[in-house]
């Protein structure tokens, strides 16, 4: 009979196997929201488990299935969990894990970190909307966060804005935005900022990644043809949605049943409807279109989507194979009942 084996990544080996290559997964990402505007992808919204509980948390696990049928179909889900009490400690934030299958057997493929897979997709997301939502002669970028996923963004924000001179990067932590700002090989200037709203005035693209719990960014400070993108959930004033020409989201289900999400919170209020927003699959597939204009001021708030870890994984499992990465773990040797 055949066994059940698994392939298991760690996270050097995930690294090895080509993740921090932003052109891929920027790739695969856009490929993934093709899919999705074909039918070819089922991503059932995600699973909170809030601890103590989901409103005031202080650490949380996320179950996140997906089905993506590309080339080769793929089921998998991502457990992806974060604690407060992590980034006091040294300890990454965000810490999760990834299991892909097969959709047929049901035989699991591999076990992974998908920590930093998180990290490059979730900015990749962020990319492919920047593409449609953000000015094609942007030429500065404010970012809000200088932790695990603000490196991801530098790399995204790099790779999509053709025009990108420099980036000005805000962090709580000034320590933490200075010593990401020196690092070398970002491969675009990028400088620490001491002033939010300093440099919230200049951008023509601010993508806000923090903890924060509390919303901070003000429509005041903005440009009226910036480009917000909010990854997180509190990040940005009400009116700087409520106000923008033009709105996306990565999955509209997900973000109306979210809890404290904005985009949650708008909807019960009445004051967002489904109608007023786009999602980025029919964005890639042109059945909406993104910016229309260089005078439009677009938000975007994107809270991940399942499917996305799990095309990126299907891709890093894929490659692991073909350079024979990682350690193979059996199941079982004979299941006792069949
Ligand atoms: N949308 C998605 O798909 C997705 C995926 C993963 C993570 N996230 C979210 O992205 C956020 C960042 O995750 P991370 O792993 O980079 O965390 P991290 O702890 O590595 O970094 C977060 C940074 O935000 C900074 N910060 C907090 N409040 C701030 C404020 N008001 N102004 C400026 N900086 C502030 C912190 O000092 C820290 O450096 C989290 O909220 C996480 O939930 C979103």
């Amino acid at each position: 009979m055949k066994k059940p084996e698994i392939l298991f990544l760690k996270q050097e080996d995930v690294l090895a196997a080509g993740l921090l290559d932003m052109k891929m997964v920027l790739d695969v990402t856009e490929e993934t929201f093709r899919l999705m505007s074909e039918d070819r992808v089922i991503n059932p919204p995600k699973i909170k488990l809030g601890l103590p509980d989901n409103s005031n948390w202080t650490s949380f696990f996320m179950s996140m299935p997906a089905y993506v049928n590309s080339g080769v179909p793929v089921a998998g889900f991502k457990w992806a969990a974060e604690s407060k009490q992590n980034a006091s400690e040294g300890i990454p934030y965000g810490i999760d894990l990834v299991v892909l299958s097969d959709p047929d057997t049901v035989f699991p493929r591999a076990i992974m970190d998908g920590t930093l897979i998180t990290a490059m997709r979730t900015s990749a997301m962020a990319g492919v909307v920047a593409r449609r939502m953000a000015r094609e002669d942007s030429e500065v970028a404010c970012l809000v966060g200088a932790g695990v996923i603000g490196r991801t963004m530098i790399m995204a924000m790099r790779e999509v804005l053709p025009n990108l001179k420099e980036i000005q990067l805000r962090d709580l932590d000034v320590k933490k935005s200075e010593a990401l700002s020196s690092e070398p090989g970002l491969g675009v200037r990028v400088v620490p900022s001491r002033d939010l709203e300093a440099s919230v005035r200049e951008a023509d693209v601010v993508v806000t990644e923090t903890t924060s719990r509390t919303p901070f960014l003000k429509r005041a400070w903005l440009k009226n043809n910036a480009s917000v993108i909010q990854m997180s959930s509190y990040e940005i004033e009400d009116d700087v949605l409520l106000g923008a020409d033009r709105v996306a989201v990565d999955n509209w289900e997900q973000l109306s049943r979210g809890v404290g999400t904005l985009i949650n919170k708008l909807f019960r209020e009445g004051r967002l409807k489904r109608e007023d927003v786009s999602e980025i699959h029919e964005l890639v597939s042109g059945e909406k279109q993104g910016r229309a204009s260089d005078d439009e001021l677009t938000v975007s708030c994107l809270h991940g989507v399942g499917a996305i870890d799990i095309a990126v994984s299907a891709k890093i499992y894929e490659n692991a194979v073909a350079r024979g990465i990682g350690r193979k773990l059996n199941l079982w040797d004979n299941p006792l009942w069949v």
